[in-house]
């Protein structure tokens, strides 16, 4: 590839400068300048024939099947596996596993006799093939290039020809006619638009790894989510072995899917049951323990979220959750002293949901509450309980969505009883639901008609 020039322009004003800058002299705006190439203008212009239009119903509408990928819970949250000539993006942080799950996901492919294609760039052949044989045997279609320069890479899939291709990552690969680093915008930008370009040229079907950063955003350009069809979001505490897969954006189907796995000595193995894998280390009689049914997109989970209250004399006790919004545990603290009359004030309160899940809706609040009610007064609730319900400032209970569903999943794992709002609807048949109006009605409840046992 020639050495062509390039500018940098301003991406909100549109200045051109002929060398990076901090500020656009332009609009005097900061780290707005983007290196992009400088193409003559009339090169920009296309140099084939425009499409022509045709009427939309003699447009053949079966071109977008997906195709299994031989792993279930991919397929779940892909609705059935990838599209031929699709761009996934799948995203995560560093360690979570989205190499691994992408190397059993070429296995698979490949194993059918479809050539398949690693461009590991992050890493070398000899490092890939040393995880590979932890994941189990490696078919002959299994092909592999250790290389960051685009054209190099560009030449490899030709080489193969494959039908399947994984670029491991996109911020590792780098055009040489842009000057900025691998990683940069304009790299980042460039690189998978040439890869997009090809997929929907040739039918190779592709997926991107994208690095997220610790708030949880793709690092670096935005602009990656706007040129795929597809974008995956691999999460999970690295200290824990459960993964969840779910699709972000899916030009191909529904986003509300989720995929469960477990990170083990031979890789990834997928979870068909997380909600039991979830509660298998549930001690009973707890203080402090309950079960909520969580909605994990379409799916309902049932996690123990576990609350610990500890004494303290300092001024400002500590108010730590792990997997829980500190927002809305402070707010559930506020509310269990003002509405229930518990006080927190010489305590220090750690809450968290078990397994490494992350719980940000609402509909959990009432399971926390109950959490913090009981460890603060030391006194279990019933083992079979779960609780579901959003709690509002009022200290009163709203109803949440799915509530049949999330109150199947309990039932089918054993829970006969239920703490819920007065509005919910009727839970499955051998269900109990207690329905209170406001949190100091459900913790009377949970005093008086469901728990006989010793209490106070
Ligand atoms: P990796 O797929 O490299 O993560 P990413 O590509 O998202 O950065 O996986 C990293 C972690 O997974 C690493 O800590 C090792 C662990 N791991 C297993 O526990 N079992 C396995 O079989 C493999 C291959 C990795
Ligand atoms: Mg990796």
């Amino acid at each position: 590839m020639g050495k062509e020039r390039t500018v940098h322009r301003c991406s909100e004003c549109g200045s051109v400068a002929p060398r990076w800058s901090g500020r656009c002299t332009g609009c005097g705006g900061w780290n707005t300048l983007v290196e992009e190439l400088d193409l003559p203008l009339g090169s920009r212009r296309r140099a084939g024939p425009a499409a022509a239009a045709v009427r939309l119903g003699a447009v053949d509408g079966g071109g977008w099947q997906p195709r299994s990928t031989g792993i279930t819970e991919l397929d779940r949250v892909l609705g059935g596996g990838l599209v031929p000539g699709s761009v996934s993006l799948l995203g995560g942080e560093p360690g979570i596993g989205k190499s691994t799950l992408l190397l059993q996901l070429l296995t698979r492919v490949a194993a059918t006799g479809s050539p398949c294609l690693l461009v590991a760039a992050e890493e070398s052949a000899q490092q890939v093939r040393s995880r590979a044989e932890r994941l189990g045997p490696l078919p002959p279609s299994l092909w592999v290039v250790a290389e960051t320069d685009l054209a190099g890479i560009e030449g490899a899939i030709d080489d193969v020809g494959p039908e399947l291709v994984v670029v491991d990552s996109i911020q590792a690969v780098a055009d040489p006619r842009f000057e900025s680093a691998p990683g940069s915008v304009a790299q980042v930008r460039e690189c998978a638009a040439s890869f997009v370009r090809r997929a929907k040229a040739s039918g190779t079907t592709t997926v991107l790894v994208g690095h997220v950063t610790k708030e949880g955003a793709l690092a670096g350009p935005r602009v990656l989510e706007h040129v795929v069809d597809t974008v995956l979001s691999f999460e999970g505490d690295r200290h824990h072995a459960l993964r969840l897969l779910r699709a972000v954006k899916h030009r191909f189907g529904a986003t509300g899917e989720l995929g469960v796995f477990e990170m083990g000595d031979s890789g990834l193995t997928e979870v068909a049951d997380p909600s039991g894998l979830l509660l298998g280390d549930r001690r009973p009689g707890l203080p402090g323990s309950v079960v909520v049914p969580a909605m994990e997109g379409r799916r309902p989970i049932l996690v123990e979220v576990q609350a610990l209250v500890v004494d303290t004399n300092a001024q400002f006790p500590r108010r730590s959750p792990h997997g829980l919004e500190g927002g809305r545990l402070a707010l559930l603290i506020g509310v269990l002293e003002n509405r229930a009359g518990i006080s927190f004030a010489k305590r220090e309160v750690f809450a968290s949901a078990v397994g490494g899940v992350r719980l940000n809706e609402p509909a959990v609040d009432l399971g926390v509450a109950l959490a913090l009610a009981s460890a603060a007064s030391g006194r279990a609730l019933p083992d079979d309980l779960v609780a579901c319900g959003e709690v509002g400032l009022g200290g009163e209970l709203r109803q949440v969505s799915h509530t049949g569903r999330r109150l199947a999943e309990a039932a089918r794992l054993g829970f006969r009883a239920a703490l819920v709002p007065a509005s919910a609807p009727d839970g499955p048949e051998g269900m109990r639901l207690v329905r209170a109006t406001t949190l100091r009605a459900a913790l009377d409840a949970t005093r008086t008609r469901l728990l006989p046992v010793g209490s106070e």
